[in-house]
């Protein structure tokens, strides 16, 4: 395991540690709260008997969720305790969820073909290099499977709310490709842990084009650009604050993507 690796099984042990937001198992789920979180559009159809990776997705709530919807789930994270917590949603909701330790940009413990779905959620800009994580994604999903990723909407990375200077937020890092950045969480993740104790993220900036061009030079076609899910914008609110700040740009985007190499353009 390398730097970055470690670096970031430590980080999600100390966040799982302290009951931070994305290591918290959703528990409440009902069908319908299950198909919202992660189906809600019926972007991957009938999910029902269908394998599907969660990839870097461990806290117990993507998956719970695929698993209720009578999904065939896999979770597949670097951290230990937020495993434990997709085992503890199993347990809870009385369904089998299989779970596997390790880095996403080694998918070795699958055969080529394995799901028909990955959900990746906000996890690539951990690493430096994109294609490590995209290339193994497209040799675990059959042809015709659906890939959806979250990732760092790459032209706001390195900015906060509190870089509001009166007139707009200041974007002070140079768009540079794979740069690590590193910055304070937002406060919404820890809802009054002890912050102090955990480290800050590192995460690499991955320019809108080799994000792009990546997905469609390992296979995939394109099928949906989102840049404002799991947001509220509110450009009333105080400037500085989050809402406000999300108003100006969105802090993420996602893509889902449909393996096909066989089409040739
Ligand atoms: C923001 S959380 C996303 C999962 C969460 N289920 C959610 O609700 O969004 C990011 C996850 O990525 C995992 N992670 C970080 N680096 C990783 C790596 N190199 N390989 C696999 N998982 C990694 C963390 O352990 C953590 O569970």
């Amino acid at each position: 395991m390398d730097r970055i690796a470690q670096y970031n099984q430590a980080r999600w042990k100390a966040l799982a540690k302290s009951d931070a937001l994305f290591t918290r198992p959703e528990l409440d789920l009902t069908d319908e709260s299950a198909k919202e979180l992660v189906n809600s559009d019926e972007r991957f159809g009938n999910v029902s008997e269908k394998r599907v990776l969660c990839l870097a997705g461990g806290g117990g709530q993507q998956s719970a969720a695929f698993a209720l919807l009578g999904a065939n789930v896999t979770v597949f994270d670097i951290s230990e305790e937020q495993l434990e917590r997709d085992q503890a949603a199993a347990g809870h909701y009385d369904l089998e969820i299989k779970t596997v330790r390790g880095d996403m940009r080694d998918l070795s413990a699958f055969e080529n073909d394995s799901f028909d779905i990955v959900h990746h959620p906000y996890a690539l800009n951990f690493v430096p290099d994109l294609l490590d994580v995209v290339t193994e994604v497209s040799r675990v999903l059959k042809v015709g499977g659906s890939y959806q990723v979250n990732f760092a909407n790459p032209f706001l990375m390195g900015v906060r709310q509190d870089d509001w200077n009166g007139e707009g937020y200041v974007i002070k890092e140079p768009y540079l490709k794979n740069a690590e950045i590193t910055y304070a969480d937002q406060d919404w993740v820890y809802k009054g842990a002890d912050r102090e104790k955990i480290p800050q993220p590192i995460e690499y900036r991955h320019i809108l084009s080799d994000l792009i061009n990546g997905l469609i030079e390992s296979g995939f076609v394109i099928k949906k650009l989102s840049d404002n899910e799991s947001i509220s914008p509110d450009l009333t609110s105080e400037p500085g604050t989050w809402d406000h700040f999300v108003a100006f740009a969105p802090p993420w985007l996602s893509v889902l993507g449909v393996y096909r190499p066989d089409l040739k353009f």
